[in-house]
């Protein structure tokens, strides 16, 4: 049984103590939607479109650029995230660019601060990875959107998830899902304990059907010039093989 509680404050603060470092090594930007690395822009998948007057809520927002682009495009955007140096880099990001987005510290595990049907579109880039509850989670996301509303969201790719980086070979099987740590030793010597949770391409797909989202498209792009962040674990000769991202383009 996972302890939820526990696994989102170890998550939370991993992620205040890396998202300066984060946000400096990644370079997010604002002009495009970052679907995550080594994966085409949004410019190129055009995925999310027409969004100007729509009101928007981005899940796992980080340091906000999604809802800061989405913004400057005319539409009306709330962010939320565990992590509140995450939105202190987000709301300073969002002043720079002189755009307001509603920034809130909150788990995307529980969205019943908002009120039903009451967002045309929802959005995530790379956050799912870190909830212990898809079937929650989406059945939340559910509850907040409008008939009809869109949810796009990407995540790592399950396939990309199970490969060692180095010798490109499988590190354990693809149905060892669930919570799983590590503790990462940083440049500094530092050490910080990193939750995540293995999921299977279909638990993704099933938790949102049984949530009622049509699935539109699954996509499973890959592009080595987009995408910002550019670490070790994500050498570029094993993105040629496996793209790190998965993307669901869905409706209620
Ligand atoms: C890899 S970052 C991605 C951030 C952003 N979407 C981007 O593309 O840069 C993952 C983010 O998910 C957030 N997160 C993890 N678990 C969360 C939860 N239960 N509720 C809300 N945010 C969460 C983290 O705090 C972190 O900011």
């Amino acid at each position: 049984m996972i302890d939820m509680k526990r696994s989102e404050k170890d998550i939370e603060k991993w992620w205040n103590d890396n998202a300066s470092g984060f946000q400096r090594d990644a370079k997010i930007s604002t002009k495009t939607i970052n679907w995550g690395v080594h994966t085409p822009y949004d410019n190129k998948l055009k995925l999310l479109t027409n969004v100007k007057g729509k009101k928007i809520i981005e899940v796992g927002c980080g340091g906000g650029q999604i809802s800061i682009f989405l913004a400057k495009k005319g539409a009306n955007c709330t962010g939320i995230d565990l992590s509140e140096k995450e939105l202190d880099y987000a709301k300073n990001l969002a002043k720079i660019e002189k755009v307001n987005v509603n920034f809130l510290k909150g788990s995307f595990q529980d969205l019943s601060r908002f009120k039903k049907n009451s967002f045309d579109i929802a959005v995530s880039s790379w956050a799912f990875q870190y909830s212990p509850n898809l079937n929650k989670l989406f059945k939340e996301v559910y509850k907040i959107i409008k008939p009809n509303g869109i949810f796009i969201f990407s995540m790592p790719h399950p396939f990309y998830e199970i490969m060692d980086s180095k010798t490109h070979k499988i590190k354990y099987s693809y149905f060892k899902t669930g919570r799983y740590e590590n503790i990462d030793v940083w440049q500094d010597g530092s050490k910080h304990k990193f939750v995540g949770f293995h999921v299977k391409v279909s638990d993704i797909y099933n938790a949102l059907i049984d949530a009622g989202f049509y699935v539109e498209k699954i996509i499973e792009p890959v592009s080595l010039k987009d995408g910002s962040v550019k670490w070790e674990d994500f050498p570029k000769e094993l993105s040629k093989l496996i793209g790190p991202s998965i993307i669901f383009k869905t409706r209620k």
